[in-house]
């Protein structure tokens, strides 16, 4: 099996947010599609380990925010790296409650999305959520960050809690040491 067949799926990147107690904590996750279109509903997929996870169970929601090419590595890494376990992502970023009370990063987002959770799937190391669309806004028409443009002009890593992770960033992130 040639792996490599799986780095030709395109992807945008995208902050998966939600709540718990009040607390806002949300994750960078490029595994984000629209999956029906009356009702409109989108499937993500988040992994067990992380806390969005816990939160997106306790909220029973989640909202997504479209990032903008020109999002900084900066605030990948703080989103994508990093966990709301260890860090309050949210302080000092510019985000709002939308109508269902759950939180939406605005900074460097081109349009969001909040969602009901209607329904999931386990698959294995990560839960598919299917949520339904009750807001969306479009905040700018400027263009949009596709995982390509991360990787190849960003040169951007994963880690092993995306679905996407490839075996060759496990030497990345071992020479960056
Ligand atoms: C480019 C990129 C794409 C990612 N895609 C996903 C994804 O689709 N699903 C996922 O569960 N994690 C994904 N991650 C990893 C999470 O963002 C990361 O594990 C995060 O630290 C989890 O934070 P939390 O524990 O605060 O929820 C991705 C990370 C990066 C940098």
């Amino acid at each position: 099996m040639d792996r490599k067949a799986l780095h030709k799926l395109s992807y945008g990147l995208y902050i998966v947010s939600a709540q718990k107690e009040k607390r806002p904590n949300g994750q960078i996750a490029n595994a984000v599609i629209q999956v029906a279109s009356d009702p409109p509903l989108v499937a993500v997929s988040i992994n067990h380990q992380n806390l969005t996870h816990e939160f997106i169970e306790a909220a029973q929601g989640f909202t997504i925010s479209i990032l903008a090419q020109e999002t900084p590595m900066e605030f990948i890494g703080r989103f994508g790296f990093r966990s709301g376990r260890d860090i309050d992502k949210f302080e000092g970023i510019n985000y709002r409650s939308g109508s269902t009370g759950l939180p939406i990063v605005l900074d460097h987002t081109v349009g969001w999305l909040e969602l009901n959770l209607i329904d999931k799937l386990d698959v294995r190391t990560h839960t598919l959520f299917i949520g339904q669309v009750v807001d969306a806004e479009v905040l700018s028409d400027d263009p949009t960050l596709t995982y390509e443009h991360y990787h190849k002009v960003k040169k951007g890593r994963a880690p092993k809690t995306a679905p996407t992770y490839r075996e060759i960033e496990i030497r990345h992130q071992k020479l960056e040491v």
